[in-house]
């Protein structure tokens, strides 16, 4: 591909894409939910230790859905997989439905989705929109006791990773829109992309992360400098 004519285009979002639709980013507040630490909810530990609580801090989350709508950025880069003639990938670490509602189809939950559920016990996922409580029976084996949210938690292996580094060994266009780059896989996205001569590497974000590996940053709130680069690029 030449510099200016990427083929195969992967993007990776974070928190950042979904605070303009009113979804706070999880290292911008003081990383607390309730007085508890994120990542301890988050964790297998936490739900073995508190899965009430676990379950409250889902279900809220949950329903918080209901009250957001995507935004321009999301809306934009469904219509950049739509409208794009070369291959394109949208991974995302965002476990709202935002992205899913926008229309992206070509789309990977790295991290799961909050509006699924999975059982312990059989390991069905299904998809979930109500509260879950340990008294919810499973869709699938009926047994109660054993659903939580479908969602990777600190210490578990994220989804879609094979699907992932296919598409990114592939990439000649690698995009990061809104995320902090500091959680692993997802933060050496960018670096098996760079690796390679001929491809292009983009920031987008609010404050830059500062990662040399990407070629370009670009400074902004995502609802301006998203639509801005699907513009250029179905240009
Ligand atoms: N437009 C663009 N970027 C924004 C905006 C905005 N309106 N608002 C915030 N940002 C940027 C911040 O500058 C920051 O770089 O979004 C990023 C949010 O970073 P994090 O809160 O760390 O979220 P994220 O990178 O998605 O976290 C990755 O960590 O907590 C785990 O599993 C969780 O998926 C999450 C992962």
């Amino acid at each position: 591909m030449t510099r200016d004519r990427p083929q195969s285009i992967v993007v990776l979002t974070g928190a950042g894409i979904s605070v303009e639709s009113g979804l706070p980013t999880f290292r911008g507040a003081d990383g607390l939910w309730e007085g508890h630490r994120v990542e301890e909810v988050a964790s297998p530990d936490g739900f073995a230790r508190e899965p009430l609580l676990v379950h409250r801090f889902y279900n809220l989350r949950r329903a918080a859905l209901h009250q957001v709508e995507p935004n321009a950025a999301h809306l934009a880069l469904a219509r950049l997989e739509r409208e794009w003639q070369g291959d394109f990938l949208l991974i995302t670490q965002n476990v709202d439905d935002l992205h899913d509602r926008a229309g992206s189809q070509r789309l990977l939950h790295m991290h799961g989705e909050l509006r699924r559920a999975r059982c312990t016990h059989c390991g069905a996922s299904s998809s979930w929109v109500t509260a879950l409580s340990p008294q919810t029976a499973c869709p699938s084996c009926v047994q109660t006791g054993g659903m939580r949210p479908d969602i990777v938690w600190f210490g578990e292996v994220p989804m879609h990773l094979e699907a992932c580094f296919t598409a990114l060994s592939q990439a000649d266009l690698f995009v990061a829109i809104g995320t902090s780059v500091t959680v692993y896989p997802a933060a050496g996205f960018v670096s098996l992309v760079a690796a390679r001569s001929e491809t292009r590497t983009l920031e987008l974000n609010q404050e830059a992360t500062g990662n040399p590996l990407f070629h370009e940053v670009r400074l902004g709130r995502a609802t301006e400098t998203v639509p801005e680069l699907v513009a250029e690029l179905l240009a």
